[in-house]
This record gives structure tokens, sequence and C-alpha cells, in this order.
């Protein structure tokens, strides 16, 4: 049952698995691991750490302070503060969407292969070909990516406390379960140390700006900041909820799953002699190879996957909520309506993003520089310019149009301690968080390269 006709959490605990479900995703389990390993192993994580203390704190809060004070969808709230400024929220809308459309094609590749493992694993030599030629394929990815948009669709129908908090209550201690036992089979694989080393122990001879910036650029898709989903997630709560603990939790979790898939991952790929560096091959060529050679392998490759089906589906709820938020708030919509308006949307730019890493790898050579795909086009668009251009907007937006005192007294309500925070908040929010994301866009625009002759 909903509280109000805009939906509410249920518990503090349905908030927290809620908002932890959009934060773990794809990002943390193949992203994350792959990154750390290319860019000097601990050094990375120890950068990635940092970045999360000073950043993720800081704007996640801020998202939740401005869904709490209007209770309004992430278009609404930015206009009902200051109805010039609804565009920032548009902008974080169509973000969202855009993500959504090519998340939802990856996260049939998952539902795809939790079939395969059912099924008994890749039985190809090859596993790497086999997965090549599975997304090359015209056909098949886009009924896998219909069936992920259908799971999604089902869940956000159900509303905020029966469908996203249920599911996410369900499904995020599990992934936990089963992250941990899969780390546990990793470690104690013989030659895992490697591989943990690997991972876990600094190499700063790698580090340097391009370093700092992939690490920057990985906390706001990995915490989903930057677009509202904390926004429209946080219009659910209640006033007594205490947002400075909420703003530190949240993070805490992603990291720590961030971290977990790394130890779940480098030491069986160093176990196996495998490449550590593969990207997207990493998950769903590298991984089923492992699977292969190993006791059990088809367990655990069913259990990982299933894992990796519940970290998407629970972020990809969390991207369809925000338009269906604005849609329901702004348009006056039904929820019903809304979810198969915006669900079907997607689906259709999905199928774009699909057939472009096969059939129509070249019909949309005309958005890209360098022959990137219309997949690739949307995941660089959406993740190195639009979401930290929303982060750009929000922490201006915090600054110079609602202002601090505003902002404080909506923090303080609920929250205990939150002077010493409120302090740190302000430097990050008005030093910190403008001056890194000019560094993330700077340079993913090329203009830094060019400054600095490389
Ligand atoms: N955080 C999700 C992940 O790591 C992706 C995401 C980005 C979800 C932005 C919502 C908003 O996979």
């Amino acid at each position: 049952m909903e509280n109000n006709s805009r939906g509410a959490w249920g518990s503090r605990f349905g908030f927290i698995m809620a908002s932890a479900g959009s934060a773990i995703g794809l990002g943390n389990l193949w992203k994350f691991p792959y990154l750390a390993g290319a860019n000097g192993g601990g050094a990375f994580v120890l950068v990635y750490l940092g970045i999360v203390i000073l950043l993720g704190f800081t704007m996640m809060l801020g998202e939740l302070s401005i869904g709490r004070a209007t209770k309004l969808n992430q278009y609404g709230a930015y206009k009902k503060i200051n109805p010039k400024f609804g565009f920032i929220g548009g902008i974080g809308i169509l973000t969202g969407f855009l993500i959504l459309s090519f998340y939802s094609v990856v996260g049939g590749w998952v539902i795809k292969y939790i079939f395969q493992y059912i099924m008994g694993g890749v039985q190809q030599a090859d596993k790497m070909g086999y997965f090549v030629s599975f997304i090359t394929n015209p056909y098949e990815p886009l009924i896998w990516h219909g069936l992920f948009m259908a799971a999604t669709l089902f869940i956000v129908l159900g509303g905020v406390s029966g469908g996203i908090e249920k599911a996410s209550k369900i499904m995020m201690p599990l992934l936990f379960l089963f992250l941990i036992i899969i780390a546990i089979r990793s470690l104690t694989l013989p030659g895992a140390m490697e591989g943990l080393k690997y991972f876990l122990i600094p190499n700063w001879s790698k580090f340097n700006l391009d370093v700092l910036v992939k690490a920057m650029g990985q906390v706001f898709f990995s915490l989903s900041l930057g677009m509202g989903t904390l926004v429209t997630y946080g219009s659910y709560l209640e006033g007594h909820e205490d947002l400075p603990s909420n703003a530190l939790t949240i993070p805490a979790l992603d990291t720590l799953a961030a971290l977990l898939a790394g130890i779940a991952i480098m030491p069986a790929v160093f176990a196996f002699n495998q490449e550590p560096g593969a990207g997207p091959g990493l998950m769903f060529g590298t991984l089923p190879n492992i699977f292969a050679s190993m006791p059990l392998g088809n367990l655990f490759g069913l259990m990982f996957f299933v894992l990796v089906f519940f970290a998407a589906v629970t972020s990809a709820i969390s991207l369809l909520e925000v338009p269906v938020s604005w849609a329901m708030d702004s348009l006056k919509w039904s929820r019903t309506k809304a979810v198969w308006i915006f669900a079907g949307l997607c689906f259709v730019i999905g199928i774009g993003a699909s057939l472009s890493n096969g059939p129509w790898e070249q019909k949309f050579y005309f958005f890209s520089k360098d022959g990137q795909n219309f997949f690739d086009v949307l995941d660089y668009l959406t993740s190195n310019i639009l979401l930290p251009l929303g982060g750009v907007f929000m922490s201006l937006f915090i600054t110079f149009v609602w202002g601090y005192d505003n902002a404080f007294k909506e923090i303080k309500i609920g929250s205990k301690n939150n002077f010493a925070i409120g302090g740190f908040w302000k430097m990050s929010m008005m030093v910190g968080v403008p001056l890194m994301m000019a560094l993330v866009f700077l340079q993913q625009t090329g203009v830094l390269a060019k400054l600095i002759g490389q």
C-alpha cells in the first residue's frame, strides 16, 4: 500500500535497499574491477575511495535534500525551488532515459547467460567468440533486451513501496550473499593471491591525471549521481529520516559491493591465467572460461549471473522511475500509462543500441567521432558528459539559487549531527564539486589533452 498518492517508502531499510540497489549495478560488477586492474590496482582503488568520500557524500546529500524538500520529481523539484531552473531536471530525465536504453541491452545479455547456465553453461570452446557472435546477432539480443525491460516494467508498475522497495529488499541481500560466496570461492582457488595483489596493492607508477578523471567518472556512474535518481528516491522520504547518515550509508554499500566484485573476479582471473583487462568481454567471455574449468562451475556461473541480474534490474528500475515520476507529477499521467510509455520508448531506442553491435554498426556513424557505434555513443554521452554536467548544475544550483541556508534547514530535519557534516558539505560543494566536474568535462571533451599537449 502506498502511503499517499505519490508513493512513499515503507521503512528506512527499504529506502536504503532501493537506493543501494540503484547504485550497485553493472558499473560495480564489471567496470570497477576492470578499471582498477588496468589503472594501477590498489592505487586506483585508493583514489576511488578518496573521491567517494569527497564527492559521493556531498552530491548524494545534495540530491536527497532537493528531493525531500520539494517532494517532487527531478524536473518539478528544481522548478519548484526556482521556476527558471526546471531545465536542470529536464537534462537529468533525458540522461536517465538514454542510460536505460543501452543498460537494458546489457541486462538482456545477463538474462541470456542465466538461461545458458541453467542449460549447462557455455559449451562452445571459444567463449569470447560465443559472446561476440551472440551480441552481433540481429534478433536474439533483442528478445533478451525485451525480457529485461519487461522485468523492469513489471517492478516499477508495482509502485514505490509495493514494487521498487519490495523487489530491492529481496534482491539486494541475496546479491550480497551470492557475491560473498563467490568471493570466498575465488579467494580459495590455487594462485588466487596474485590476483588479490593485483587488485589491492597500489602501483603508483600508472597514476596520472587521466586515471584521476576515470576514477571520478566511475564514482558518478556507480553512485547513480548527476541525473536525479536520488532526487526522485529522496522525494519519497518522510521528514524524520536522517539525510546525512543515508548519504553516508549508500555510498558505503556501493563501495563495499565494488570491492567485493573485484575480490570475486580478479583472483579467479589470475588463478586461471586469464586476461584481466578485457572490458565488456571480461564478464561474458573471460568469466565463462573460468566457470568452465572450475569444480561446480555451472552452479557458480548461474549464481554469478543471477546476482548480476539483481544488480542490473534494481538499477534499471531507478532509471525508469525518474521519467515515470515526472510524468505522474507534472503531466498527471497514471503510473501504468507512464511506465508503459517510457519503458516502450527505451525499448525502441535500445533496439538501435543492440543492432549497432551487429548489422547496424555503420548506421549511426554520423553521431560519433572515431567510428564508435550507437551503443558506445549512448554510453559515452551519458556517463562522461551528461552525468558530470548534471553534477555541476546541481552544485551551482544549491550554491547560488537555493542557497545553503535553505538547504541546511532541510538537512537538519531529522538529523542530530549536522554541524560538522554541514561545514564539510558546503566546502566540498562550493570548491571541490565544480572543480572536479570541470576537470571531467574538459578531459572528456579533449580540451585538457590539447592544453597539456598530449
Ligand atoms: N549506478 C548504476 C550502476 O553502477 C547505473 C546507474 C547510473 C543507475 C545512473 C542509475 C543512474 O550500474
